[in-house]
């Protein structure tokens, strides 16, 4: 935990649960999580043509296209003929041009484990997430289950604007006071939104990009302080006047009413990965092209990429500003932000026009990406030697020849660590600034900095082996820890402020989070280990049906549904649906997936087709 909260203890965690205040009681057994105290407190551009001089970048964008028009119109069984002459030389072009791995996977009929709807019915007919479209195993046996009774309850979590699906609430737990639950959150729609690009129904996903942009614009302001113009919302909400009949409106907050005021830095580069997932899967680079998508992505680079006092790259931010969105120690420099920044600067790159600023800008980002990576992989990184390093610090050292840069003073050290730390493997620590690391195992952060390729391989690696070496402490009976270890007594009264949510394997502070699972997924497609998520998948569908899909659950091995736990927690179901279609089809993963970061690459150029207009807004569906 950081050693700058300094009156946190680096005491041995104890096994000996806490009481409702966080104090020591001896009686409970290991596993019981403390009692709850709290109060709840264009058109589509035409088929693009191959230009000779474009980048195979745009030309497999471009082949991409054509495929899925083809794939759209139904003729599958062309591509699945092997006989066929065309289909042949077909394929030779796109091997040669290197075809996506999603539409490799959209192409593989056999592999399509969706089944066939007309492409035109339900694209704009609000019907999302039909049971008509429910995925079949590979097999083509039986569907399963839990993954119908999934997208049936996904689909009742859909919110429409204008008879249009714009994105997902957060639960429909009608038992708790629904309190900012029933609007849509950028963060929490994300597991939703992938659902739909894997099932093919990509409108939902579109809407929610057009409409939230259009939000960004919208004068945000706090009392009497206004917010930067880049700020995406963290969530919005529908609102129907009554007194208009049925007038729609669409509410955002931007902090100004969420529960401590914080402020959604995560929101921005979720929102930027979303339009990467969606323009790889469908191959529409149109939307990625428009100009309020492009005024919205520049908006908020200008944000984080903005000069200042700052003497690191990675981006300096106040308390609770993302998926952990209450006081837990995490501000400074999260590597949740740090890793989903890294992520969000290298999807941006990729659509980022040439005119105006935009040379400059990516100039920036390359820049700013390099800094980045080159100060997470080596001060964020902790394995066994760096902790034996580590633990042998001289401090004080003044330089340039400084080896302990940040003069971490060993005795901050956590006991736990010692213990924790496994012979193989290891991972980015939660947060480094000047004395202080925080030496908490980050769920979210490690595993964006895989899909990123802010890891290195070996890293990525090392971080899926200390998964495989601490699976008691980090997935136990129900996947995943969203931070390990929880903090508790004095560290938690002084860290969260005694917050009655947050107490010891509860909620963000030790509790087990559903929805973590998609992310595990894919990095463990990523990383060639997929046995690993077969296996949280199975703990994972013991329970989550039963259990009325909740939000989180508490407990050193998160055997207890979470105390304030909300059920039927939308992205609970949407993250379970992401990480069955992936595993039963791995190489979908690769809408979330970024090759490797070779620093100094040069980017693609990517070009608007000759066809292409910018009413995004009429632009017809890619499938
Ligand atoms: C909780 C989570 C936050 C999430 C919100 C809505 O506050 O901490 O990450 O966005 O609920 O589900």
């Amino acid at each position: 935990m950081s050693s700058d909260d300094n009156a946190i203890s680096s005491k041995t965690q104890s096994d000996t649960p806490s009481d409702d205040n966080g104090a020591t009681s001896s009686e409970t057994p290991l596993d019981t999580p403390s009692a709850n105290t709290g109060s709840t407190s264009s058109k589509r551009s035409d088929a693009p043509s191959v230009d000779d001089n474009a980048s195979s970048f745009e030309k497999q964008i471009a082949i991409d296209q054509l495929l899925q028009i083809v794939l759209s119109k139904g003729d599958l069984s062309k591509w699945a003929e092997p006989a066929h002459i065309g289909r042949h030389r077909s394929l030779d072009v796109c091997h040669d041009f290197g075809l996506s791995p999603v539409v490799q996977a959209v192409k593989s009929h056999n592999n399509l484990n969706i089944q066939e709807k007309s492409i035109c019915e339900g694209e704009n007919s609000g019907e999302s997430g039909s049971i008509a479209a429910t995925p079949r195993p590979m097999s083509g046996l039986e569907p399963c289950p839990l993954l119908i009774e999934a997208w049936k309850e996904l689909s009742k979590a859909v919110v429409n604007f204008e008879n249009e699906p714009v994105g997902t609430v957060a639960a429909l737990d009608t038992a708790k006071d629904s309190l900012n639950y029933d609007q849509v959150f950028v963060r929490d729609f994300i597991p939703a939104g992938l659902a739909y690009l894997l099932k093919r129904e990509p409108q939902i996903v579109k809407k929610f990009l057009l409409k939230t942009v259009r939000l960004q614009s919208a004068e945000k302001k706090i009392d009497q302080f206004k917010l930067g113009d880049g700020v995406m919302p963290a969530s919005f909400k529908v609102c129907h006047q009554n007194d208009l009949n049925t007038k729609e409106a669409i509410v955002a907050d931007f902090g100004e009413s969420a529960i401590g005021r914080v402020a959604p830095v995560d929101s921005g580069f979720w929102w930027i990965i979303l339009l990467h997932a969606y323009t790889k899967s469908t191959g529409d680079t149109a939307l990625a092209l428009c100009s309020p998508i492009q005024n919205g992505i520049r908006l908020i680079l200008a944000l984080c990429l903005s000069e200042g006092f700052d003497t690191f790259p990675t981006l300096l931010c106040a308390d609770g500003c993302c998926m952990i969105d209450r006081r837990m120690g995490v501000y400074g420099y999260p590597i949740e932000i740090q890793a989903l920044f890294f992520m969000a600067l290298r999807c941006a790159s990729k659509y980022l026009q040439h005119q105006k600023d935009g040379e400059d800008l990516i100039e920036l980002i390359n820049k700013r990406l390099q800094a980045l990576s080159y100060h997470i992989r080596e001060y964020f990184w902790l394995d066994l030697p760096q902790l034996n390093n580590i633990y042998r610090y001289k401090t004080e050292e003044y330089s340039h020849t400084a080896v302990n840069k940040f003069n971490v003073m060993p005795d901050s050290l956590p006991e736990w660590l010692f213990d924790f730390m496994p012979r193989k493997g290891g991972y980015f620590i939660g947060n480094v600034s000047p004395s202080r690391m925080d030496f908490r195992w980050f769920c979210l952060g490690n595993f964006v900095a895989i899909l990123s390729s802010l890891a290195t391989s070996e890293q990525s690696k090392a971080i899926m082996d200390l998964v495989e070496e601490r699976w008691q402490e980090l997935v136990g009976e129900m996947p995943l820890k969203a931070c390990y270890p929880a903090m508790e007594n004095h560290e938690w009264q002084i860290v969260t402020g005694c917050d009655p949510k947050n107490t010891r394997w509860s909620y963000h502070n030790g509790g087990s989070w559903p929805v973590l699972l998609w992310l595990l997924t894919a990095v463990c497609i990523k990383t060639g280990r997929p046995h690993i998520a077969q296996k949280a998948l199975e703990l994972a569908e013991r329970r989550l049906i039963k259990d009325k899909w909740p939000e989180y659950y508490d407990g050193k091995r998160g055997r207890y549904v979470g105390k304030q736990a909300r059920k039927f927690q939308t992205w609970s179901i949407a993250g379970y649906i992401v990480a069955k279609m992936m595993l039963e089809n791995p190489s979908l993963a690769s809408i979330i997936t970024l090759e490797d970061y070779c620093q100094g690459r040069a980017r693609p150029v990517l070009r608007r087709s000759r066809s292409w207009s910018c009413s995004t807004d009429k632009a017809k569906p890619m499938y």
